[in-house]
Parts: structure tokens; sequence; C-alpha cells
């Protein structure tokens, strides 16, 4: 896994904190090497080992009036900006350079390393990642308990009505199954969020991981978008099961951490089955292999180049993770634990 670290210079000056780029600005020349350095093996030794191969990425927040604001005290200059603008402003862009922000919320200018600029705002360079493909496809949990029984038949079940509503229109049913897949996570995330706030005490990391996993699920969603367009009555679907799925899933977690994930664990095998089954439509030619979507490319940090089965080949590598967090969570209450006793796999990839 590479990972791809971002540089911050800050340089302290009278106005308060600046950010500068190493790229053409006057500034640049206050940054020394040794301070370049510096930030990169901060950031290097904040991220781990196993992240050396860094590339980087410089942020440059964009200036108003020569100083970042930090705080809701702004210049008069900047004021005067913002009056004549205000009007125009709201809601919109400010002539295609963006919303002007009262309070300094300014979106950050972030450099590729090509030295061209980074177009997402979705997410971030450092959000991104390169799939474990070498990941065990085949690994399953054999339901030993009657809770495992129930959560593999309640999948097994669900999986009976896609089935026949897709069929073999797998691009489709892929974008429709993420709009539930990011669902469990989120829904994890807040009751465990909840709990700590309750209990006043930590979490272990397992709301950063189980709100990691539903953003990794939704950027799903979004790159099959690219492929597959919803048609009105598609929408519809997702809505009313968006709204049963939600409330029963918050139920069930409530009641039974312990089958919620166990459930997610198998819904995970079965995405894997799914996967598996688009990349040999794509095989066949049943499908057509086109480009990989731009948004795909720059999330799972793939080359130039890529086509639709390198896609599939990386989600269906994330949906074998989740598989394993949540059989990992389900088996750390089996043992009559709960999930901060034992460390999250935050970034587990
Ligand atoms: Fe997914
Ligand atoms: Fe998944």
């Amino acid at each position: 896994m590479m990972s791809l670290g971002v540089i911050t210079c800050r340089v302290a000056v009278a106005t308060g904190l600046r950010f500068f780029s190493t790229t053409a600005t006057t500034a640049s020349a206050l940054v020394s090497e040794a301070v370049l350095s510096n930030v990169a093996k901060g950031f290097g030794d904040q991220v781990g080992a196993s992240r050396a191969n860094l590339s980087y990425w410089l942020r440059v927040p964009l200036i108003h009036g020569g100083s970042v604001r930090n705080s809701s005290t702004i210049s008069v200059e900047q004021k005067e900006k913002q009056d004549v603008s205000a009007d125009s402003s709201v809601g919109g862009n400010n002539d295609g350079k963006g919303p002007v922000s009262y309070w300094g919320i300014e979106p950050a200018k972030i450099m590729k390393p090509d030295g061209t600029e980074w177009t997402w705002n979705c997410f971030r360079p450092w959000e991104t990642y390169q799939a474990n493909l070498s990941i065990d496809l085949n690994k399953h949990h054999a339901p030993a308990t009657n809770l495992d029984r129930m959560a593999y038949w309640t999948v097994k079940i669900l999986r009976w009505p896609t089935d026949i509503f897709f069929q073999r229109r797998y691009g489709c049913r892929a974008m429709m199954l993420e709009t539930v897949a990011a669902v469990p996570g989120m829904v994890a995330g807040l009751i465990l969020h909840l709990k700590s706030l309750r209990r006043f005490e930590h979490s272990g990391g397992w709301i950063k991981a189980l709100v990691e996993e539903a953003e990794n699920e939704r950027m799903h969603l979004m790159t099959f978008m690219e492929v597959s367009h919803p048609r009105w009555y598609e929408r519809a679907l997702v809505i009313a099961v968006q709204g049963v799925f939600f409330n029963a899933y918050f139920l069930g977690y409530l009641m039974s951490p312990k089958f919620a994930h166990r459930m997610v664990g198998y819904l995970e095998e079965e995405a894997i089955h799914s996967y598996t089954e688009f990349l040999k439509e794509l095989d066949k030619g049943n499908i057509e292999n086109v480009p990989a979507p731009a948004i795909a490319i720059d999330y799972w940090q793939l080359p130039a180049g890529s086509t639709l089965r390198d896609v599939v080949m990386v989600v269906r590598a994330d949906e074998a993770h989740h598989r394993d967090v949540n059989h990992f969570a389900s088996d750390i209450h089996y043992e009559g634990r709960e999930l901060r006793e034992a460390a999250a796999p935050i970034d587990y990839h």
C-alpha cells in the first residue's frame, strides 16, 4: 500500500500563519530545504514506515489580502472586497474563484507533483491509496451459532430479489448495491460515537474505522455512477430501500452489534461474489471494458489507461477488506469484549 503525503509548509509571519507552496511564490524563498525536509520527515513519522514511499503534494490555501484568516476577524480590505461581491456570491461563485467566506474558510489549492492542480473536492490526495489486490478473496466465516446462521440466511434471502431485479446488469447492480453498502459503517460509527459521549470513554479508533468504511463504499458509488446512470424508478427504489434499511440496521445494531457486524461480513462476501461475476462478464465481452473513470484513477492511484476491469478489481479488494473488518468486529463481540478493547483497523485497505 502506498499513500500520498502532503507537505504543508508553515511560516509564521506578522499577520499570522501563512502557508506557502514551493512553486512560484515569492515567499517560497523563505522556505528552506531544512524546513521542507523536517516537515516531510514529520509527516513520514506520522504515517509510519509502511508509507515510506511518499509522493509530495503541496497544499496552498488561498490568501485574501495577503494573509490567511484563521479567525472571524478580517481586515478592512477584505471586508470591502467581500461587500462588493456579497450580492453575487451568496450560494454561488465569485467570478469563478469560489464563494467568498466571511469566516476565512478558503479552499486549499492542492498541486499535484506534476504541477497541475488537484481538482477533486470530494476527496483529497492523502485519502487515496493503492488497493491491496493480494488479499484472500475466498475467506469465509462458516456460521457457527444460530445468530451466525440468521445473519448468513438474511443475506442469502436478500440476494434473491436483487438477482431477479438486476440479473446480469452488473454495472447497475453494483451502483445500486453500493447505496446500501455505504449505510452500515455510518450507522455503526454514529452509534459508537454516541456511546463514547454517553460513557465518557474512548472508542479504540472504531468510529473512525467504520466511518472510513462508509466513505469508501460511497466512493464506490461515486465511481459506478460514472459508468451507469440510475433511472427514475431506480432512484425511487434507493429512497425506499434506504428508508427501510437504515432504520432496520440502526435497531439491529442497538440490539446486537455482534449480529449486525456478522451480517455485514456476509454481505461483503456476497459483494466479492458479485464483483467476480462482473469480471467474468467483462472478460467474456458481454460488458464493454470502457476506460476507468477519472475519479477512480485518482482515488485508487491507478495508472493512466486503466479500464473498468481494473476498477472492479480494486473495488472487489475493498469489499474483501470490509468483510475482514466486520467479521473481526463480530468476533470481538463473541469473545464478550467491546470493540474499543481491540485496536481498530484504521486505514485497512
Ligand atoms: Fe462497495
Ligand atoms: Fe463493502
